[in-house]
């Protein structure tokens, strides 16, 4: 059964609360999440958005409850990844000339994804369509994060359908931001940005300033994803704009993977000796092969700097720091400086590579590698730890 948001909008989307992996085995989400569709009722009617395919049945049969199908006039695609989209072939097998609004490049992705020849309408940044009280007008936001992406304001109910954009993996029985935990809502979104955005940061920069120079009114931003921001809905855009601005806390996290605890011990040592330098600091500690890789990576956007560290085998580093290295790389942290560490047996050839591995992605690298043989002792203890306090110095100077 559908929601009602506002004077002419009912939410009808799904609330999965099952999904545990999202995108293939990319993106955790423990809290479940939503996608969320919205119906616009006016003298002419609007669908925005669809859901994920598994749930199309479901949504249409729900649809019907609410809708006449043959009564919606146009539907509206922000964005065409398969969890909006996939609904579109089942609703339209109901409704096959309902025009389609969505970018040249929605409408590529539509195609390329369903191979149907749907009556499609191509709209651009400012394009309007009037449905009586209210209208859409249409804001283009390519890399926000497909290049098909755009926003669409509602104008007299004054709400911004965001699509991915603000949105949350965030399942709840509630829809609005202000009837959930805080604490909960904002590790989501900041995971979600950390994780999906942060790449397009300069994008996402540019785009909220030129949405934030239009002065819409703005009630609720809607996103596709998680709750809707009702309260205080200015809350998440001055969230994105810090976000987007290479974003850091006072936090040093230290990545490590151990395979008979001598790199954890290293670990565990270099985080008292930055403790000892600067009690102010924040110190993480996740192990590669245990923590989530979501949440390894939404510590990594916290931090003003990070260690990884790993055993040497095989003459390099394990599966599980190679795994996360490449994560990292492609998320593009910017401002960021790292060192690397890790125990070995022979060639100890770990700790540079991983060095190497950080420059490459993009960190400033500080310091030289540091490298202990066999499990550390007491000296090569307080080793890691006189590591540890050097390496704050040295992120303080440079
Ligand atoms: Fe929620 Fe990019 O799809």
């Amino acid at each position: 059964m559908g929601k009602k948001i506002s004077e002419h909008v009912t939410w009808v989307g799904k609330v999965d609360w099952e999904l545990k992996r999202f995108h293939g085995d990319e993106f955790s989400t423990d809290r479940g999440s939503s996608y969320n569709s919205y119906l616009i009722r006016d003298k002419k009617n609007v669908l925005i958005d669809t859901v994920w395919q598994p749930f199309d049945k479901e949504f249409v049969a729900r649809l019907k409850e609410e809708i006449d199908l043959h009564d919606i006039d146009y539907i509206v695609m922000n964005h065409n990844e398969i969890d909006h989209s996939g609904s579109l072939p089942e609703l339209m097998r109901e409704i096959p000339d309902t025009p389609i609004y969505c970018t040249k490049k929605g409408e590529a992705i539509i195609r390329g994804h369903y191979h149907q020849d749907w009556n499609f309408v191509n709209v651009k940044t400012g394009d309007t369509l009037p449905l009586g009280e209210t209208t859409l007008t249409f804001v283009e936001a390519p890399m926000l994060h497909w290049p098909d992406t755009m926003f669409s304001y509602l104008s007299g109910d004054n709400i911004l359908f965001s699509n991915d954009g603000f949105g949350q993996h965030f399942a709840t029985e509630s829809l609005y931001n202000d009837t959930v935990r805080q604490e909960d809502l904002y590790y989501e979104a900041e995971k979600y940005y950390a994780n999906i955005l942060n790449l397009y940061s300069p994008m996402v920069t540019k785009k909220v300033k030129e949405v934030l120079a239009l002065n819409l009114p703005l009630s609720m931003i809607a996103p596709s994803h998680g709750v809707i921001w009702k309260e205080n809905p200015a809350q998440i855009v001055e969230k994105y704009l810090q976000w987007a601005d290479a974003y850091q806390e006072n936090q040093i996290t230290i990545i490590y993977d151990t395979m008979w605890n001598s790199t954890r011990l290293m670990a565990e040592s270099i985080g008292l000796g930055i403790q000892k330098a600067d009690p102010s600091v924040k110190v993480k500690l996740m192990n590669a092969a245990k923590d989530d890789k979501n949440d390894i990576c939404t510590e990594v956007f916290r931090s003003k700097a990070i260690l990884v560290g790993s055993p040497t085998i095989n003459y390099g580093f394990t599966y599980a720091i190679g795994g996360i290295l490449e994560m990292i790389k492609g998320l593009k942290f910017k401002k960021k400086k790292a060192a690397s560490f890790g125990s070995y047996g022979w060639s100890g050839d770990a700790p540079k590579q991983i060095a190497e591995k950080l420059a490459e992605c993009g960190f400033e690298v500080v310091g030289d590698p540091l490298r202990k043989l066999w499990v550390p002792d007491q000296k090569a203890i307080e080793e890691c730890r006189s590591y540890g306090e050097n390496f704050c110095a040295l992120i303080r100077q440079q």
